[in-house]
Parts: structure tokens; sequence; C-alpha cells
């Protein structure tokens, strides 16, 4: 089962942002989308769950998603945005059972509490969401959204994670928390595409890297074709060096620092 979209044409205002996208992310797998700052990266994901104007088709598990129901659609995906403001003073539970309101019924209550745990905010339930740190507002609203869609397979179908920078705010332990939390949804079968900008950890994580430039794709494939000096120069318009890590053998980024005369 797959996420695709095909031509995908958006704009805002008068303004084309995205020029033609064909994206494929499979379930059981993350996909990274990378890309520099206003490359798309947003718009792409805000056309997928049709925040935005465009022209395209978006196929979600082999169904045209113009053609499912408002709840059809909240079901089956949960979308972190890259920002979320809250206008009233909500606890923190009470912001993310908002999540199982929005999914699927017949969720079992506790689900809340179990994704409050599983981001690392056991113990927050009565505080205020507003009175909550940057880092820890992010990963409340990744609960939220884990709740809409917590088991990642139903009825034989994946539910997809839809993340615009999950780990963006986060400290080194706590992203990789996220990281793993992603890795295991996908390993038991659901689909998982994050806006990334740390590539060392989207090589790491990632199954599927595409990388947004200009509001094109410019390339897409598992991490080691992606995270490629030439590829990655090019895309963010410095120049970047892949290292191997000695024991791991993991792929690593180094930007070039500036040679003085
Ligand atoms: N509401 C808006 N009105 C006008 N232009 C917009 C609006 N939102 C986005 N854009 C423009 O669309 C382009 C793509 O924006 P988008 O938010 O998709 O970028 P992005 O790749 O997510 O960047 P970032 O890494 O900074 O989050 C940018 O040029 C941006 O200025
Ligand atoms: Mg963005």
């Amino acid at each position: 089962m797959t996420l695709t979209t095909r031509n995908i044409h958006a704009r805002i205002g008068k303004k084309e942002i995205l020029h033609g996208i064909d994206f494929t992310a499979r379930a059981g797998e993350i996909t990274a989308i990378v890309g520099p700052n206003g490359s798309g990266k947003s718009t792409l994901l805000k056309a997928i769950t049709d925040e935005v104007d465009f022209t395209g088709e978006v196929i979600l598990n082999g169904r045209n998603t113009a053609k499912m129901k408002p709840w059809e659609l909240a079901a089956m995906r949960g979308v972190l945005p890259q920002s979320t403001t809250l206008a009233f003073p909500f606890t923190v539970i009470e912001v993310v059972r908002m999540g199982l309101m929005a999914g699927a019924s017949g969720e079992r209550a506790d689900i809340p509490s179990r994704a409050l745990a599983a981001v690392g905010l056991d113990g927050y339930s009565g505080r205020f969401y507003q009175e909550l740190s940057g880092g820890e507002q992010q990963r409340a609203q990744l609960a939220r959204v884990l709740c809409q869609v917590w088991h990642p397979v139903v009825d034989g179908a994946p539910r997809w994670l839809l993340l615009d920078e999950p780990v963006a705010s986060l400290d080194i332990g706590h992203q990789l928390l996220v990281m793993r939390l992603m890795k295991d949804y996908a390993s038991r079968g659901g689909g998982v595409v994050a806006v990334m900008h740390d590539l060392n950890l989207s090589a790491m994580f990632a199954d599927q890297m595409a990388i947004i430039m200009s509001g094109t794709l410019l390339t897409s494939g598992p991490p080691d074709t992606v995270i490629q000096n030439d590829i990655l120069s090019k895309a963010y318009g410095c120049s970047l060096t892949v290292n191997t890590a000695p024991e791991e053998g993991q792929s690593f980024l180094l930007p070039h620092l500036a040679m003085h005369n």
C-alpha cells in the first residue's frame, strides 16, 4: 500500500509553488522529505492533506482522496503541522484527546495517556499546554496525532503519520525517541512521511528520502543514493561532504568550513 501523488501543481494566491510532483511513500517505511527552506515541503504535505489549492491526484491506499469522506481520511491519517497555535487554555490531556476524537470511533479511552508516555510526557496530563516549553508542546502535538491513528494497521489497511518537522525543536535525546517511535510505527505496518531538516537523522532512520527543490522533486530513493556530495551540494547551495562512521558504517554529513586565504 502506498501514498502517491500524481502531477501535483499547488498554488498559493496567484503563485504556483509546486510544479508537478510525483511522489510515492510506502507503508512499512519512513519516507523523509528534505530540501531547503521555502522549497515547498510543507506545501506538498498540505496538498496531500487538501489544505492548499492544487491540481493532480493524491492516492491513499489505492483510493483517490478527493473521493474520500472527511471522516474516512481522518481515520486513515494523522497530520502534524509545522507549527500549531492554540487560542484557549487547554490542558495537555485535552489537546491529546482531540486526536482520539478526530480519529476512528470506538478507540480505547486509555490511548491518550499511552500516547503521552510514548512521547516522554508521562505526568504532564494536567499541565496547561501554553505553559509547556517549545519542545514539550511539539511532543504533545505529536501525541495528539498518534492518538488519531494509534493502531498502524486497521482491517488490513495501513494508517499514515504525516509529520512536518516532528523533531525540529527537540533535543538530541528526544529526537531519537521520536525517530524510534516513527520507526516502530512503520515496522508495525504503518506509513510515515516526515519533513526533515536533519539529514543525518534522515540517513539513519529513513527508508526512503525525497529532495524537494524549488517546487520540484530533485531526486528520491534510499538514503545511500540521496546522501551524495553532488546532490546535496546542489540542493542546498553549499559545499557538504559525506563521511562514513567507522564502526556503524553510517553515512553522515559535515559542512565544509570556508577556507581562509
Ligand atoms: N501563506 C503563504 N502565502 C504566500 N506564500 C507562501 C505561503 N506559504 C508558503 N508560501 C511560499 O511557498 C513557498 C514554499 O513554502 P513551504 O512552506 O512549502 O516551504 P518549506 O519547504 O516547507 O520551507 P521550510 O523548510 O522553511 O519550512 C515559499 O516560497 C513560501 O514563501
Ligand atoms: Mg515547512
